[in-house]
């Protein structure tokens, strides 16, 4: 008798194991699947035939299962979480989220390393993505940032090239200091961001331990159309935490895929991690008030001379169920914005305005806003429409009129929606560099409010690899950059690198 409950026991328990959530096994277009472990073959011992559609099926999804990665930022994870505003900014932007203390958003986050591809370890030293998607009321928001406040370049021009000296050699397949170098020692706009990064800052100790920024200003516009120019600041509320050169290296020989699962252990246990969100202001009439030009990528907008306000906390509550649906298919943009914000006249994001849907059309499809992920609260409304993978094609009153302006049927515009308009006196459109570069003195500031465990770290990375790079006039260059920030860094480096005071005079 017990052998028989025993038997009834294990039949239930595997034939619930094969049915899964009861249901039977079906083909895409819908038909009950018979057998999905055996081939259909001529005879027991026969070759397989063609018209085994299932099978058919079975392996032509699993040949297109992957996707191209992304062209940078391809290594990251993600979670959701809301946003909830602690102050009511209204008086500068229209942005809802923004616009109410205790109004909650929905949204989502992919945290990512940049240069390596999709599998590569987590231990690299290289900024960090910090990229935020807010479902609001009115359209998608997305803050596409990174851990560090700055970056290496200041116009989009130089983005491919920037990226191809970073990413491993066409020749070699390896990432190598000679090439990035050979690049950087042509860039002397990235010191301040070189400065940072070979920093332990250039190896966070987790995702949830870093801070984000937004590195643009971007324009907030208020009701009444007023400009002001802001940028982002995300804070950690677990308190910044990095890895030393040596700590991350034995990181990498135990798990090289610790913070994708440090982030989801600690929203599985229940410790969701916040961030505080600020934000910093700028009125038009003061941009050219500062010794850098404020809206110049390179350039961090220093506390002490334009405020941190704090405007809401971040909390991440959800993990993801499925990574490829949420987190490889997540497309962030800086251009998906919503009535309240607009992009500023930064060069570099600019161009960034054009590359990310660029790249999503190629890397998702041209429909990727239809993704269940990454499509907005309220359906679109518009006449866009077809091409690969359209679920979405609006249905309105009448159907036969696609186009605008019609005799019979309009969807309506509202004028408070406009773009705001800014006037330009005695424009000349031109190709140059900026005047006001000063690609210095940031740098400097950063050396010197280091302490002296933090120099020693940045001295003991930055020569390690610069150090590898075996054109000497490459690491002179590089340290003439150092020396220009700060005396005392740049000595400290020509040291670490074995130069005398007479190789420069040379
Ligand atoms: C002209 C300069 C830049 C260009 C052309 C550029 C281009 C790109 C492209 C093509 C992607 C892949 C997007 C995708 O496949 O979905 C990407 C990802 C990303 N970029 Fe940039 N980028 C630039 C500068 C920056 C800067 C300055 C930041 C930080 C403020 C940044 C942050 C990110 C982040 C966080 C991601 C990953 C987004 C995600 O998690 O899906 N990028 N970038």
């Amino acid at each position: 008798m017990k052998k028989i409950v025993l038997t009834a026991i294990i039949f239930a328990i595997s034939f619930a194991g094969f049915a899964q959530n009861n249901k039977v096994m079906k083909t895409n277009s819908g038909a009950p699947v018979g057998d999905n472990q055996n081939s259909k073959t001529a005879g027991e011992y026969g070759p397989v035939l063609l018209e085994d559609i299932h099978l058919i099926e079975k392996l032509a999804a699993f040949d297109r299962e992957r996707i191209p990665e992304r062209v940078v930022h391809p290594r990251g994870t993600g979670a959701s979480g809301y946003f909830e505003a602690t102050k009511d900014m209204s008086a500068y932007t229209k942005a809802v989220l923004f616009s109410k203390a205790g109004m909650k958003t929905d949204l989502a986050v992919r945290f990512s390393t940049v240069i390596h591809g999709k599998g590569s370890p987590e231990t690299a030293r290289d900024p960090r993505g910090f990229a935020v998607k807010f479902y609001t009321e009115q359209g998608n928001y997305d803050i596409v940032g990174n851990n560090l406040p700055v970056f290496f370049i200041r116009d989009a021009m130089k983005f491919p090239d920037m990226v191809h000296s970073l990413k491993p050699s066409p020749v070699t397949n390896k990432q190598d200091p000679n090439r990035y170098f050979d690049f950087f020692s042509n860039i002397p706009e990235a010191t301040n961001m070189i400065t940072r990064l070979w920093t332990d800052l250039g190896i966070p100790k987790g995702y949830q331990y870093m801070n984000g920024s937004s590195v643009h200003g971007f324009k907030w516009i208020n009701a009444e159309g007023k400009v002001t120019y802001v940028k982002y600041s995300w804070v950690t509320k677990q308190g910044e935490k990095n890895l030393t050169g040596e700590e991350a290296m034995k990181q990498q020989g135990m798990d090289w895929q610790h913070a994708t699962v440090s982030l989801r252990k600690d929203i599985e246990d229940g410790n969701f991690p916040q961030w505080d969100l600020y934000v910093q202001m700028i009125q038009p009439e003061d941009l050219h008030s500062f010794d850098f030009w404020p809206l110049d990528a390179t350039k961090d907008w220093p506390e002490d001379k334009i405020e941190k306000v704090k405007i809401g906390t971040m909390t991440l509550n959800q993990n993801p169920v499925n990574f490829f649906e949420q987190v490889e298919s997540i497309a962030f943009s800086p251009g998906t914005l919503i009535p309240g914000v607009e992009p500023s006249e930064d060069k570099l994001l600019q161009g960034r305005l054009f590359s990310y849907f660029d790249t999503q059309r190629h890397r998702l499809g041209p429909n990727f806003q239809q993704l269940e992920i990454n499509k907005p609260n309220e359906p679109p409304v518009n006449y866009n429409s077809d091409s690969w993978s359209s679920y979405g094609n609006k249905r309105f009153t009448n159907p036969d009129v696609n186009y605008q302006p019609s005799n019979k049927v309009n969807v309506a515009e509202d004028e408070q929606y406009k773009q705001s308009e800014t006037t330009y006196e005695n424009v000349t459109i031109t190709q140059k560099k900026i005047t006001k570069t000063n690609d210095f003195a940031q740098a400097g500031e950063f050396y010197r409010s280091l302490n002296k465990e933090e120099q020693d770290n940045l001295i003991k990375n930055l020569s390690g690899d610069l150090g590898q790079v075996t054109d000497k006039s490459i690491q002179m260059k590089m340290i003439t950059y150092f020396y220009r920030a700060d005396m005392d860094y740049g000595m400290r480096m020509a040291e670490a690198l074995d130069f005398s005071r007479e190789d420069f005079m040379k």
